[in-house]
């Protein structure tokens, strides 16, 4: 299935510039609002995402949990008291209680009124309209959570998806590849916080597609690798000129920022 979903790749963007058809952006890699567009907007809430979309990055990243009654939420924190006018641990609380907390007057009063969204509102807006890079945030602390996501993509026919527009990644191998085995043929990522050795990017390639690495482990040994198992990387999270242009020496597949006017 890897090979096949490859060849497909190559394809493609041999079509692509045999035709002439530009790609959305006119960056050498794939622009990737973290969290949305969270340097500008409250981070995973619909604003956020709407103005990734309006300033035309190639994909939103957002993260995953589940509140205590099954729901799975888009929010990066284990805890609410960051990002809402709640406390404590999200999972303690059902999703209506989640969804009576304002997630956007904490960065600003303009976004008062800001929900926690579920992953399904996020599928039902943003799906074949942007790319979505979406972070499993701590499966063993979400029991359940990859069958959860599984069912929600299937109801959502992922498969008809265009190729690699929705990725699946998360720190934890072990739920990735649960992912792989839930859902044949999904893109995966892993990420990564510390350097890599060439036997895991060996071992990481067996199931996944992505390995996605902070970008200040980035260097050429590590690119050999990727090279080496076929494997692709999108680099987290530049946040200043100065970062980008020390990462632009690198060819790497995507970059995640939270401000993509860096890239204008
Ligand atoms: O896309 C990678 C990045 O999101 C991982 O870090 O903490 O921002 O979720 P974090
Ligand atoms: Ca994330």
């Amino acid at each position: 299935m890897k090979l096949l979903k490859r060849a497909v790749s190559h394809t493609t963007a041999y079509l692509r510039s045999a035709i002439g058809i530009k790609k959305q952006t006119e960056t050498p890699f794939k622009t990737i609002a973290h969290r949305g567009a969270s340097g500008y907007c409250p981070e995973n809430t619909l604003a956020a995402f709407d103005m990734a979309v309006e300033m035309k990055a190639d994909y939103i990243e957002l993260d995953l949990q589940l509140s205590k009654d099954g729901e799975i939420v888009v929010i990066h924190d284990l805890k609410l008291d960051r990002t809402t006018n709640g406390k404590g641990r999200v999972i303690d609380y059902t999703y209506e209680e989640l969804r009576q907390l304002d997630a956007g007057s904490w960065y600003s009063n303009k976004y008062t009124g800001e929900r926690i969204l579920t992953f399904d509102e996020v599928l039902n807006k943003y799906k074949n309209k942007i790319g979505l890079l979406i972070e499993l945030k701590k499966p063993s602390v979400n029991p359940g959570i990859e069958e959860m996501v599984a069912s929600v993509l299937e109801k959502h026919n992922w498969q008809s998806f265009g190729e690699n527009q929705i990725i699946i990644q998360s720190f934890e191998q072990a739920a990735m590849k649960k992912m792989t085995s839930l859902l044949p043929g999904l893109p995966i990522g892993v990420l990564v916080n510390y350097p890599i050795k060439k036997k895991d990017a060996e071992e990481i390639a067996q199931y996944a597609e992505y390995l996605n690495v902070k970008w200040t482990l980035v260097n050429k040994k590590l690119l050999a690798y990727l090279a080496a198992y076929n494997l692709k990387t999108f680099i987290w999270t530049i946040r200043t000129k100065k970062e980008l242009e020390q990462i632009r020496q690198y060819s790497v597949e995507g970059i995640a920022t939270d401000y993509l006017k860096l890239f204008k």
